[in-house]
């Protein structure tokens, strides 16, 4: 079944010295699977998810030929629309943990208030399910973490705050926007399972957007392989050895594999036509 649907999506962005095309007439469909979209920086993953969660910043202009969440138009709904939509039927990690917690409230306020703002719960069950999905994400500590504000704890704590945060409606889409890359290598492990055993428990979507090629295609069903703005490939992960765009060739290439000695390392291959 399809849970999010886009058609030709593009993000502008109007300055000074003319238009920047972030995201170029993207199409794709998302089912309950996990789908990465890979692609060096700057070539537009992040617009792609803000875009799909109503959160491109001024000025930019969305524009598609269509874009609906299980049957919701995303491009005609309206501020009221995105209140009961975003934090409870779907929800995004920002890139950088440290924009998405408030800083002067504490953690488990906010895992609370975000609950009582889409659900009607008492104190007391927002508090126990707040603890509980503290404890879903490996607090050790859930009753501790609750009672600390954001700068008390490590990067690691903070992003798995974070991710309590916006599964505890319980989403059904979920965009995890490079939800590791601040972590060192156990830790992000760790999140990825917690991620992989919530869309397994729950049926839940996930777009999951990383520059890391191998990461995705160990964690993910389906790659998109976005370039300037652009979608270049679209395949199944247990595909990506018969990748055929050179670009996504390339990154392939310049994956190190263990036990293999290359000298020189592949230089990545950048060519104008790709991004035409
Ligand atoms: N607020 C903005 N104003 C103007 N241009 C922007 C704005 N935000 C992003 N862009 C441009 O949009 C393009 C795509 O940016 P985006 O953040 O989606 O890249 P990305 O693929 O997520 O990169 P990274 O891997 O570095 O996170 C970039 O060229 C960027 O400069
Ligand atoms: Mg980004």
């Amino acid at each position: 079944m399809t849970l999010l649907a886009v058609r030709n999506l593009s993000v502008t962005y109007p300055t000074r010295t003319g238009l920047i095309e972030a995201v170029r007439g993207i199409s794709f469909d998302l089912g309950r699977e996990r789908l990465g979209i890979v692609g060096e920086s700057g070539s537009g993953k992040s617009q792609t998810g803000r875009a799909v969660m109503g959160l491109t910043p001024k000025p930019g202009i969305v524009r598609a030929d269509a874009m609906t969440f299980s049957g919701v138009d995303l491009l005609n709904a309206g501020p009221a629309d995105w209140r009961t939509l975003r934090g409870s039927r779907m929800a995004m990690i920002l890139q950088d943990p440290k924009f998405s917690l408030n800083p002067v409230m504490t953690i488990g306020r906010q895992i609370t208030e975000t609950l009582r703002q889409h659900e009607k719960v008492t104190k007391k069950e927002a508090r126990q399910r707040a603890l509980a999905m503290l404890e879903a994400v490996q607090i050790r500590d859930p009753e501790r973490l609750f009672g600390l504000y954001p700068h008390e704890v490590s990067g690691g704590m903070g992003q798995r705050a974070m991710i309590a945060m916006m599964l505890v409606c319980g989403p059904e889409l979920l965009i995890a926007d490079e939800p590791t890359s601040a972590l060192d290598v156990t830790v992000q492990l760790e999140v990825l399972g917690i991620l992989d055993r919530l869309v397994r428990d729950t049926g839940m979507g996930l777009i999951f957007i990383s520059h890391d090629l191998r990461l995705v295609s160990s964690f993910c069903d389906r790659v998109i392989v976005m370039y300037a703005g652009r979608i270049v490939e679209e395949l199944a992960t247990a595909d990506l050895s018969h990748a055929r765009h050179p670009y996504t060739r390339g990154l392939l290439d310049c994956t190190p594999k263990i036990g293999e000695d290359r000298h020189p390392l592949p230089v990545l291959e950048r060519r104008k036509e790709w991004a035409a």
